[in-house]
């Protein structure tokens, strides 16, 4: 079980998704595809993390892989949902919800086998995000491009990735295994990207013994 954070009562961000994921709504814990991918590649032993993760059908799928994994979401009624299907599933002992803001909370550094995060876009939080990944792992992001202003004039562009990004953002050390662009004429393009840490760090090879 997590804790709801009493600091987050009356956070937007908060409300308006613990609204979209009650009355009605039925979660698929389907797993992202990033997931599926960055899973059936080599990872070090440690954990997953899925920012921004709603009711997080990639953290049961690393659980069911035998990984400890992390959700972490504004929304206690998503992680309350990913809780249950948890238990349901026989993997709560492997994993763990954070309630949190995304606009402040950052992960610990050289901390998980895998990052993931997507439908969601904070550049200081991707740059964190990357810092989190131990070497050798792997960064998944998925998020809306400046092209889904066009579908979605409403939408914030600093929700939007600008033209090279995310993979442009990547510190040193990063090596670029996916990068696709989805479209979408309705909600507007999304960017996928699958990023490696590289195991051995640029300036470190053959340092020390
Ligand atoms: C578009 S959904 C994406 C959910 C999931 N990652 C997926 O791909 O299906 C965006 C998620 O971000 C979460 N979120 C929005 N603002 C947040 C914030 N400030 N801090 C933490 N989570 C937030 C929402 O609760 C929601 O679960």
């Amino acid at each position: 079980m997590f804790a709801v954070q009493p600091d987050l009562a009356d956070q937007p961000d908060r409300r308006k998704w613990n609204a979209r994921y009650s009355a009605g709504f039925a979660a698929s814990f389907a797993a992202h595809p990033l997931a599926v991918a960055a899973l059936a590649m080599p990872l070090p032993d440690g954990a997953v993390l899925d920012l921004a993760s709603g009711p997080s059908g990639s953290v049961l799928l690393a659980a069911a892989a035998g990984r400890r994994a992390v959700a972490v979401d504004a929304s206690d009624v998503a992680l309350d949902l990913l809780d249950q299907e948890a238990a349901r599933r026989q993997v709560a002992g492997l994993v763990g919800e954070v309630h949190a803001d995304l606009t402040s909370w950052r992960p610990e550094p050289a901390s998980y086998a895998l990052v993931l995060c997507t439908g969601y876009w904070d550049r200081d939080l991707f740059a964190a995000a990357a810092r989190a990944v131990l070497p050798g792992g792997l960064l998944g992001w998925e998020a809306f491009t400046a092209d889904a202003l066009l579908a979605r004039p409403g939408m914030p562009a600093q929700w939007c990735l600008r033209d090279g990004e995310p993979a442009s953002l990547l510190p040193a050390g990063y090596l670029v295994l996916r990068e696709q662009d989805l479209p979408d004429a309705r909600a507007g393009t999304r960017r996928r990207l699958l990023a490696r840490r590289q195991a051995v760090q640029p300036g470190l090879a053959g340092a020390g013994n």
